[in-house]
């Protein structure tokens, strides 16, 4: 497929059929996204595929404790439905043929090496830059995602489970100073898909000549 076809055709998956995603896919998947752009090369990053299914279903049980512990108590039909919809759309990925769970670390900026001498620290100066931590891991998940849309694979980007990452953490045996920074389900769509509708480029492009 042409670059623009996969990011044209690109969609949220959250139906799958039931084919498995061979590990070697999964693979070539993780090698993509490690050639985004990070934050001084530092590429903070590690990528942990999931086909387990106890494990996946251990995970979103997880996440299910959790929305209760949050949400003990609805009110109403409207409450409800907002409590099963978040509920649904963070622990969906169970019935995913593959979850990946992407890994940050806190990385290394040149300038830290300056910063002993002034009143700033490192987390400080990672606000003032606009999180490029977080911005790098943004770069690599978007690149596996268009690498998987390229071999006929759906995707979709969760945060919603974070809302467990300790309990998440725990399960993956991810440890300080490693963090769980998202998962991204993956697998063959159930349905064909369709890009969702998004801002025209004359809403979001400007020129400044
Ligand atoms: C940072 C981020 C977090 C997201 N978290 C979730 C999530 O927890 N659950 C979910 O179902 N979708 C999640 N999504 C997918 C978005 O809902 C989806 O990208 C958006 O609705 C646009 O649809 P599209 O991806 O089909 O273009 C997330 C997307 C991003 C970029």
């Amino acid at each position: 497929m042409e670059l623009r076809e996969v990011i044209e055709t690109r969609a949220s998956v959250r139906q799958f059929a039931g084919d498995m995603v061979p590990v070697e896919h999964l693979r070539e998947m993780v090698r993509l996204a490690g050639l985004a752009p990070s934050i001084n090369n530092s590429q903070p990053w590690r990528f942990i595929a999931m086909t387990n299914r106890e494990l996946l279903a251990s995970l979103a049980g997880a996440v299910r404790g959790k929305v209760e512990e949050m949400l003990p108590v609805c009110n109403d039909e409207e409450e409800r439905r907002a409590k099963s919809q978040v509920e649904w759309f963070s622990t969906f990925f169970e019935d995913a043929p593959a979850v990946i769970a992407v890994v940050a670390c806190p990385y290394q900026a040149i300038v830290d090496k300056a910063l002993p001498h002034t009143n700033l620290s490192h987390d400080d100066l990672n606000a003032m830059r606009g999180h490029p931590d977080i911005e790098s891991i943004g770069a690599s998940i978007q690149n596996l995602m268009l690498a998987a849309v390229n071999m006929g694979y759906g995707t979709c980007w969760l945060s919603g489970p974070l809302i467990a990452r300790e309990a998440l953490e725990e399960r993956l045996r991810i440890e300080q100073p490693w963090r769980l920074a998202a998962m991204i389900a993956v697998g063959k769509p159930a349905h064909t898909t369709r890009q969702r509708e998004k801002k025209p480029v004359e809403e979001i492009f400007e020129l400044i000549n």
